[in-house]
């Protein structure tokens, strides 16, 4: 039985990532060049990471609402929606997004290649909606100063998390994520207490040490975005990243979460930014403002292979009977597929 390689989305965190976000121009004859790229990622990414195994290249690529019924029409994932955005303490706005793609590796110039090509092949189809380009600040902290991704779940856990299994069998081996583009108030943050740091975040800043449960106000980060269903936690899978640009006074953190289902992402966000219960929302966004929010869905590494250029598309994993969960991931350019953990 053909087995489904998801695309890297488990990958380790890297030292380096570029957040690129188009949006399709209206012509048809666009769509062919993006088909195109869907079937030759594979070797674009073996092709500039053979140059440097160690640098550990990866690129995940998404889809919006509205680009996989120009794209790819039916079947569509069950859960893909465009952003919704949420009006509540704060705002988290929705902005324009057909294509993502997540590009991370230990080098810059590395994702640099990568974008390059990807642009070089799909530039006339697409405009440029948001491109960021995030570094690993220290011991991964944000620039907040606090260290980012801590409790993200790893290994298998970390795959169930995000790579969609029977509840959409046609979709298998698929996930969806959010992106949002934080811009950070330094300024103002930097006159805020540690202490009181600590209580917004809900960890110790130097250690990291998460807080005991009961020193933690409600309005923490970490309890608000800690959901439960039936008694059981719904994680999601983070690589966030730091970005700025310092001579524009700009500082920010590019969130990007990824899950088998958007609806556990968008419950977080409902809590931070409308609060729970309402009112009691995330301190973080009185000093971070969210500039973007996009919501996307990645399909497998074998559908983005098998996309063929032409208005008919592949049905995705249709004819694989029992099309199960993915254990692998298509890391540098091998939809042979290595460990989903390096
Ligand atoms: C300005 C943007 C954000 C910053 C700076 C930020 C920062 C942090 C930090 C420092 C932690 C603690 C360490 C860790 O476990 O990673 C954390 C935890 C977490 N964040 Fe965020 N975050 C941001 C936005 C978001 C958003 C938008 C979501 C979800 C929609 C989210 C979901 C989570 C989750 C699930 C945890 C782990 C909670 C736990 O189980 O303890 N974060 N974040």
């Amino acid at each position: 039985m053909p087995s489904i390689i998801s695309q890297s989305v488990t990958s380790k965190l890297t030292s380096a990532a570029i957040f690129l976000v188009v949006t399709l121009k209206p012509e048809t004859q666009n769509e062919d060049a993006v088909r195109a790229l869907c079937s030759d990622m594979a070797s674009l990414l073996r092709a500039i990471g053979f140059r440097n195994p160690d640098g550990r290249l990866s690129c995940v690529m998404g889809f919006g609402s509205e680009a996989w019924d120009r794209l790819f029409g039916e079947p569509r994932p069950a859960e893909l929606h465009p952003f919704r955005e949420i009006k509540g303490e704060h705002h988290a706005v929705s902005t324009p997004g057909d294509l993502l793609f997540h590009i991370r590796a230990m080098r810059m110039d590395m994702c640099f290649e990568l974008a390059t090509q990807i642009m070089s092949r799909i530039g006339d189809a697409v405009m440029t909606e948001d491109e960021v380009h995030g570094f690993k600040y220290f011991d991964a902290r944000d620039l907040l100063g606090f260290v980012d991704g801590t409790e993200n779940p790893v290994d298998q856990d970390a795959i169930d998390t995000v790579t969609i299994g029977d509840e959409d069998a046609v979709f298998a081996g698929g996930s969806y994520v959010i992106v949002q583009k934080y811009l950070h108030d330094l300024k103002a943050w930097d006159t805020v207490p540690v202490e009181q740091q600590e209580l917004i975040i809900g960890r110790k800043k130097l250690s990291d040490i998460e807080l005991e449960d009961a020193a933690k106000p409600i309005y923490a980060h970490n309890v608000l975005t800690t959901i439960e269903e039936n008694g059981e936690q719904l994680e999601i899978l983070r690589d966030n990243m730091p970005f700025g640009d310092v001579g524009k006074g700009e500082f920010g953190t590019y969130f990007i979460g990824y899950a088998r289902s958007p609806d556990r992402i968008e419950k977080m966000l409902t809590n931070m930014f409308v609060g729970r219960p309402p009112g009691n929302y995330d301190r973080l966004l009185d000093f971070s403002k969210a500039v973007t929010g996009s919501l996307f869905f990645v399909p497998s590494a074998t559908f983005l292979a098998d996309v063929s250029v032409g208005p008919s598309s592949p049905s995705p994993a249709a004819d694989v009977p029992g099309a199960g969960t993915s254990d692998g991931s298509l890391g540098i350019g091998s939809l042979k597929g290595e460990a989903a953990h390096e």
